[in-house]
């Protein structure tokens, strides 16, 4: 039986073997990515398009997060749970950081909060790690800054942006994160940040250097009829196994082959014969 999964558990991973991780947005979608044997759920804020079928990860709340938090927690996974905090749960105070991450972690039982962004997130993530809340970072393509950035755009392309980014990533590894996701950049960059930070890198269209590898379950399960990003790989189609399941349903239905005989309730044989001969057996009388 796998041991639980820690936060110290996965720092200490660094250099040794490869780490994953997978999101999960509730109960069932937990057991099968723990079951996998996959090293973390990401309870990722991707639930406001993935589940709730939003354009963007911008309208997810912090009570959205909480409440999937929880679901994936009821399967009490040995997978770490890490939680996004969602766009400006974290940006206005460190105060108010602290008490939504406080509740992503007391009523979303998350044991572990991600956040996007960099050198200009460290007194948030400063005072996450003074209260005892271990904080994943997460930089390059944060899909929180789509209007920021014009779009979903592949980050750190020029000499500038990669030094800035190399910079954020040693800020916050410095800082105490214990993992740093890298979203969209290109490999040299994700290869460069990976040798010279201390902590583990979880990459996602961040190429094969990484010291893991981060996907959305829908997009590795083909639960999705979105565009997808070159980075994704399917690894099997279930929207497809799931339509032909639900056509052959309809269909039993309508020939009249379910439920079967071995689907279906009875009751003792005197009570059903009473039953029958009082509603079922008597045509009714079109007098009365
Ligand atoms: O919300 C999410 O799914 C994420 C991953 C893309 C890393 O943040």
């Amino acid at each position: 039986m796998r041991d639980k999964v820690t936060v110290p558990a996965i720092k200490a991973r660094k250099h040794t073997t490869k780490l994953t991780m997978v999101t999960a947005y509730d109960a069932p979608m937990a057991r099968i990515v723990d079951e996998a044997g996959i090293d973390m759920i990401l309870v990722g804020d991707s639930v406001a398009t993935t589940v709730l079928g939003r354009p963007d990860t911008l309208s997810a709340t912090i009570e959205i997060m909480i409440h999937h938090s929880a679901a994936v927690a009821q399967a009490q996974p040995r997978s770490l749970i890490v939680t996004d905090m969602p766009w400006l749960s974290y940006h206005i105070s460190t105060e108010e950081t602290i008490r939504n991450a406080g509740r992503l972690v007391r009523e979303g039982k998350a044991e572990a909060v991600k956040l996007e962004g960099g050198r200009k997130r460290l007194p948030m993530i400063e005072a996450l790690l003074a209260a005892e809340i271990p904080v994943m970072g997460h930089l390059g393509l944060t899909p929180q800054s789509v209007h920021a950035m014009g779009g979903y755009r592949v980050q750190g392309k020029e000499l500038e942006g990669a030094r800035e980014l190399l910079k954020d990533a040693m800020a916050l590894a410095e800082a105490g994160v214990f993992a740093l996701v890298l979203e969209g950049i290109p490999d040299v960059l994700a290869q460069i940040i990976t040798q010279e930070i201390a902590i583990p890198t979880i990459g996602i269209g961040a190429g094969p250097h990484c010291d893991g590898q981060v996907l959305v379950f829908h997009d590795i399960l083909g639960l999705t009829t979105n565009h997808l990003p070159k980075f994704v790989r399917q690894y099997a189609q279930l929207a497809e196994i799931a339509t032909q399941a639900l056509k052959q349903y309809s269909a039993d239905v309508q020939a009249g082959t379910f439920p079967a005989d071995s689907e279906t309730y009875h009751t003792h044989k005197e009570v059903a014969r009473t039953l029958k001969s009082q509603f079922i057996d008597q045509p009714t009388d079109p007098e009365v």
